[in-house]
């Protein structure tokens, strides 16, 4: 069951939300390993994406999602649309939501952009990462590709490493892991660790190797150099002469630990290429994932939407038959 309009962040979302979302998403994996990866779900559905920051994955992975699901696609960013004149977020939002779209992507360096967005236009808004807040697809993709590599969340301990400061990915990921019963660790120098993070469940743990030990799950992080205004360690070498993630860390955890890092790495810095490319990691799988998440995400705030408005009746309390969403079309 999910009955919201939009998708802003996992922190509030039940664990009956999450688990839809999930087994929705892997009932869209399928649809990507076919000859003919499409189907007819959002045909006649307009989906925008609009990025006022840079992406690879999530801004791509959103635009295949749409086209998998037969949606018509138009990206957006910063440099190419009015914001450069001086038109505001909200009139660019309003302007766009006037052309009748159907989901409004948003990728934003203010925290909450989306949730502004959210009250000035009709149509559904994704999250697609605002600032230091959150990005709740990134952390549903992360959940899908640990429940799909240990069968379950509840019970694993998750470290998270890095410049947590910073990152909406951990903060998503916090809500999104806790909600579903893990434990998690939030690993790196008091300075990109703040205490605050206790308050929201995670534990701080400053030394590596000690926040490591019996991971079920390590989760790597990107220093963001982009949002640092200040000095936050001496310097990137000593950072990463104690925080980048060598073959003897990763020892430290459980033998079939798994390997995450949402991306881009920076190799060398947070972690060794050795770790990257090697057997723990599950780097690829993450951005594979990525696709049926936003499939799901699409699906469930437009797809199923439809279906709603109309029949006039808002079935939205029934179960979808998932196997069948895929299947059937
Ligand atoms: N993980 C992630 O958000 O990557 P992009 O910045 O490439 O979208």
């Amino acid at each position: 069951m999910f009955e919201r309009r939009h998708l802003l962040g996992l922190e509030g979302l039940s664990a009956e939300e999450i688990t839809f979302l999930l087994d929705t998403a892997e009932s869209f994996k399928e649809v990507s390993e076919r000859e003919i990866k499409k189907v007819p779900t959002l045909r006649g559905r307009t989906v925008v994406n609009l990025f006022y920051e840079n992406s690879t994955r999530t801004r791509t992975s959103f635009e295949i999602a749409a086209k998998r699901l037969s949606a018509d696609t138009i990206n957006l960013s910063a440099s190419s649309s009015s914001a450069q004149k001086g038109e505001t977020l909200t009139d660019t939002a309003r302007n766009l939501a006037a052309m009748r779209p159907d989901a409004i992507i948003v990728r934003h360096p203010s925290s909450g952009a989306p949730h502004l967005l959210a009250r000035h236009v009709d149509c559904p808004i994704i999250n697609g990462g605002d600032g230091a807040h959150e990005h709740p697809t990134q952390a549903l993709l992360d959940l899908l590709t640990i429940r799909s590599h240990k069968g379950q969340i509840e019970g694993l301990t998750v470290a998270i490493v890095g410049d947590l400061l910073h990152s909406r990915v951990a903060r998503s990921n916090l809500f999104g892991l806790r909600t579903m019963g893990a434990r998690v660790r939030f690993v790196g120098p008091t300075t990109l660790v703040p205490s605050h993070f206790a308050d929201l469940g995670a534990e701080l743990v400053s030394d590596l190797h000690e926040g490591l030990r019996d991971a079920d799950v390590i989760m790597m992080l990107r220093i963001q150099r982009e949002r640092m205004n200040g000095r936050y360690f001496s310097s990137l070498d000593e950072y990463s002469r104690m925080y980048c993630l060598s073959g003897e860390a990763v020892a430290k955890a459980r033998k079939d630990v798994i390997i995450l890092h949402p991306g881009p790495m920076n190799r060398g810095v947070e972690i060794s290429s050795t770790v990257a490319d090697g057997p723990y990691s599950v780097i690829m799988d993450q951005v594979t994932n990525g696709v049926a998440v936003r499939m799901a995400a699409l699906y469930v705030l437009v797809g199923r939407r439809r279906g709603i408005e109309s029949s006039g009746e808002d079935t939205a309390n029934e179960p979808v038959p998932l196997r069948r969403v895929a299947a059937a079309e």
